[in-house]
């Protein structure tokens, strides 16, 4: 298959390199929050439509799949195996990943999962070994690689603008009601570090030892060290009181040998106040735009379109996933046991001497 690596040649137009192409049919498997925002970009790109939406909760997926004019299918693996469907993404919570990924990569469909991609190394790696024995793509969906000013980041690395990577401090730290929501199905670690070490390796290449600080179910901090030689600091938590601007707190510092460079999340260029005080205002993930989803994610969803269509490879695969999801545990275990983990060499390499030819 032959591939366009460049994420930004995107098909939000429903062209294939100016050809007009039928749009490709797609299951989303898991309605709620990130199921709901995939399924409405991908019914407004014109290079897509939602076929199949997969939930257990008739309600929650009935009505998602009528509003996209899809068929609800209750059980995640029928649904992601559905006749006629050419891609699937699977939004269900962190924990149930595998079933639905394993279904659609044996039924030969492209693939995107939701952040962590599983959760434990050896369901990750399964993912993996599938996708390779389908031979089939699978996109990884951690959305900040497709934020402009995390995306700017890796760019700026790449092109040499801060010379060799020397150090990376990575933060995210959420509120208290995080915890509340999630603590029951799933870790800071998985949910949060995630995001963060798959940025920390895309912008320093593989991890391979990290020593994890704190308590896994609250607040962690991390030493990090890299193949290259760089070293990083990572922090997360779901601690904040709920009124904090923003969700919480985030961001990045890259330090380069001769040059930084930093990103402010919360700093989003809009200050939005109400009677009660700040408001909160989506500028960057997934706002409306005169009637569209914008953001980030569509972007992801640009991109996976043309994934599913061989015309970009995954700008974060599978591999990528996985390496992120071993890395999230790490920290966490290493937080509970007191001692530095060596983390195993991801098999594809990684190197980012060897990826952007940055020394
Ligand atoms: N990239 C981001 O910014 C971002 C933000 C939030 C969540 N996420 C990730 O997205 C995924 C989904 O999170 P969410 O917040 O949308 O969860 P959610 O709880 O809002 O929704 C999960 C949905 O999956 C359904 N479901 C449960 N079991 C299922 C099964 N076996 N088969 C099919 N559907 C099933 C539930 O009924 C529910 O509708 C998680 O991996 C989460 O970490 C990513």
């Amino acid at each position: 298959m032959t591939v366009n690596a460049d994420p930004t040649a995107a098909l939000a137009d429903g062209t294939a390199g100016g050809r007009p192409a039928a749009p490709i049919a797609v299951a989303v498997i898991g309605a709620g929050f990130m199921g709901e925002r995939w399924g409405r970009a991908l019914h407004e790109h014109a290079g897509a439509r939602v076929a199949v939406v997969g939930d257990p909760d008739a309600a929650r997926g009935g009505a998602l799949a009528e509003r996209l004019g899809a068929r609800h299918v209750a059980d995640a693996r029928e649904a992601a195996a559905a006749p006629g469907v050419d891609a699937v993404v699977v939004c269900t919570p962190e924990h149930l990943h595998l079933d639905a990924s394993l279904a659609a990569l044996e039924a030969g469909r492209a693939l995107a999962v939701e952040k962590p991609i599983a959760h434990s190394s050896e369901e990750a790696d399964a993912i993996v070994a599938a996708a390779e024995r389908a031979d089939v793509p699978v996109l990884a969906a951690h959305v900040l690689r497709f934020e402009p000013r995390y995306a700017a980041v890796r760019d700026a690395i790449a092109r040499g603008e801060i010379g060799r990577v020397v150090a990376v401090r990575q933060e995210r730290i959420g509120v208290a009601a995080d915890r509340a929501r999630l603590g029951e199905r799933t870790t800071v670690a998985l949910y949060y570090a995630s995001h963060e070490l798959d940025l920390a390796r895309w912008y320093a290449g593989d991890l391979v030892e990290v020593h994890g600080y704190g308590d896994p179910g609250e607040l962690l901090s991390g030493a990090l060290r890299f193949a290259d030689g760089a070293h990083g600091t990572v922090q997360v938590g779901w601690c904040l009181p709920d009124r904090t601007p923003g969700f919480g707190l985030a961001g990045v510092t890259v330090i380069g040998e001769h040059g930084a460079l930093r990103v402010s999340q919360g700093d989003s260029g809009l200050l939005a106040v109400g009677c009660d005080g700040q408001l909160d205002a989506d500028v960057a993930w997934a706002p409306e735009l005169h009637g569209r989803l914008g953001g980030a994610l569509a972007r992801e969803v640009d991109h996976f379109v043309a994934v599913a269509r061989g015309d970009q490879a995954p700008l974060c695969t599978a591999a990528d996933g996985a390496a992120a999801v071993r890395a999230s545990l790490a920290l966490e275990a290493s937080a509970g046991i007191g001692s530095t983990i060596e983390i195993e060499r991801p098999r594809h390499g990684g190197s980012l001497t060897e990826e952007t030819g940055v020394k």
